[in-house]
C-alpha cells in the first residue's frame, strides 16, 4: 500500500468507524520481550538506548511487523521518556522496571520541571521518520503518549507502585500542587504528540494505564480533563487518536466525552455492551484478557472466537487485548492468536 492509500487501510478505517472486510488486529506490548529476537537487541543495549537511537528503535518497532504480521506497528519507546526530557533521572532495570531518582514531591520539584523539550524528544521524531521508511506505506503507523495521571504517578512515587500511595496523598492534601504538575506534564504531551504527527505518524494512542487506581471524581479532575486538552489540542487532520485507560470498562463513558476515534477496553466489560453506551462513531480496540494467551490454543482459539461473535457486523472494532503483552507469554501462543484474528471475515 502507497502513503497515499495508507487512509483506506483496515486499522485506520476501523479506527474511524469505516466498514471492513475483517477486524484490524495489533497487540499493546507486540514489540517487547516475549520475542527472542528482542532478547537479541536487548543484551546489546540498554532498554533507554534502544528508544534513543532511531535505527534500533526502527528493528524493534519492526519485529512484530515481520514476524507477528500485525495490522498496525507501534512506535518502539517508552511513556516516560516525556518526564525524563522533564528533567526526571529515568533508569530501567531489569526486573525492577522504571525508576526516577528525583521524584517530584514538592513545590520546588515541580518548579524545576522544564515544559519545553521538543529538543529533547528530537530523537523520536528522527525513529518516525527511519520506521516510515521501512514500513513503506504498508501498515499504519501508531505513535504515542502517557496521559499525565499516569506520567505524575511515576513521578511522583518514583518507579512503578502498587496502591499509588505518594499519588493519591498529593492529589487529596495537595490538590493544588497536583495540578500545576498536571498541566506542566499536559503542556510536554501536546507538544510531544504534535511533534510525532509532524514527523508522520498515522495514529496516536494516550495511555493512562493507571486510572485505574482513582475513584469517578478524583478521575474526572485529575486525569479526564487533562486527557480531554490534550485531545482537543493536537494538529490531527486523518490521524485518530486511541484513548487508553485500565479502568476503561467504567470510565468510558467519561472517556467519551473527550472525543478521541477509539476507545481502547480492559477485559472487564464486555465490549459490545460498552460500544453501544458510546456515542455513534467512536469505535472501540480490545479486549481479550491478556492472560488467555497463557492457555491451552483451544482456550485461546475459543475466547478469540467469543470475542468475534460478539462483535461480528460491527464497525469501528480493533482487535487488541484488554492491557500489554507479558513477558513471559509465549511467543508461538501470540502468533497463533495474530493469526485466527485475521481469518475472521464479517
Ligand atoms: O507496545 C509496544 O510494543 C510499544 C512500546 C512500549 C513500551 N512501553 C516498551 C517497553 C509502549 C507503548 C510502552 C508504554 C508504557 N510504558 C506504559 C503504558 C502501557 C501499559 O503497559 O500500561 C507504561 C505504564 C510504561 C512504563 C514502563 N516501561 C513499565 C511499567 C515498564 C516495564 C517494567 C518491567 O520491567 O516490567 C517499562 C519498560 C518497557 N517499556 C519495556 C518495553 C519493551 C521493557 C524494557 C526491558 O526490556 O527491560
Amino acid at each position: 500500500m502507497s502513503a497515499n492509500n495508507i487512509q483506506e487501510s483496515l486499522f485506520l478505517r476501523a479506527a474511524f468507524s469505516k466498514s471492513t472486510e475483517r477486524p484490524p488486529v495489533w497487540m499493546m506490548r507486540q514489540a517487547g520481550r516475549f520475542m527472542p529476537e528482542y532478547w537479541e537487541i536487548k543484551n546489546k543495549y540498554s532498554f533507554l538506548e534502544m528508544c534513543k537511537t532511531p535505527e534500533i528503535a526502527a528493528d524493534v518497532t519492526m519485529l512484530p511487523v515481520n514476524l507477528l504480521g500485525i495490522d498496525a506497528a507501534i512506535l518502539f519507546s517508552d511513556i516516560l521518556v516525556t518526564a525524563e526530557a522533564m528533567g526526571g533521572d529515568l533508569s530501567f532495570t531489569q526486573g525492577v522496571g522504571p525508576k526516577f531518582a528525583n521524584p517530584v514531591r514538592n513545590q520546588a520539584d515541580v518548579d524545576r520541571l522544564l515544559t519545553d523539550v521538543d529538543d529533547k524528544l528530537q530523537y523520536v521524531a528522527d525513529a518516525i521518520k527511519v520506521i516510515q521508511q521501512r514500513l513503506n506505506g504498508s501498515i499504519p503507523l501508531i505513535g504515542f503518549a502517557g496521559a499525565p495521571f499516569t506520567v505524575m504517578s511515576y513521578l511522583v512515587e518514583g518507579g512503578s507502585s502498587k496502591d499509588f500511595k505518594l499519588t493519591k496523598l498529593l492529589i487529596h492534601n495537595h490538590p493544588e500542587l497536583a495540578h500545576q504538575l498536571l498541566a506542566k506534564i499536559a503542556k510536554v504531551t501536546i507538544d510531544y504528540l504534535n511533534l510525532q504527527i509532524d514527523a508522520g505518524v498515522n495514529a496516536l494512542q494516550l495511555f493512562d494505564s493507571w486510572a485505574l487506581a482513582l475513584s469517578w471524581d478524583d478521575y474526572k479532575e485529575f486525569s479526564h480533563n487533562y486527557n480531554t486538552e490534550i485531545i482537543s489540542k493536537l494538529n490531527r487532520k486523518d490521524i485518530p487518536i486511541i484513548s487508553f485507560c485500565k479502568g476503561s470498562s467504567v470510565f468510558a463513558p467519561l472517556m467519551a466525552e473527550s472525543k478521541p476515534d477509539v476507545i481502547s477496553i480492559d477485559w472487564n466489560a464486555d465490549l459490545l455492551d460498552i460500544k453501544r453506551t458510546l456515542p455513534a462513531g467512536i469505535a472501540v480496540q480490545g479486549n481479550l484478557d491478556p492472560h488467555i494467551l497463557y492457555a491451552d490454543k483451544k482456550v485461546i482459539k475459543e475466547r478469540i472466537h467469543r470475542l468475534f461473535e460478539r462483535m461480528r457486523g460491527e464497525n469501528g472494532f480493533i482487535f487488541n487485548l484488554g492491557h500489554g503483552i507479558m513477558p513471559d507469554i509465549p511467543f508461538d501462543n501470540v502468533k497463533y492468536a495474530v493469526e485466527l484474528m485475521k481469518e475472521f471475515r464479517y
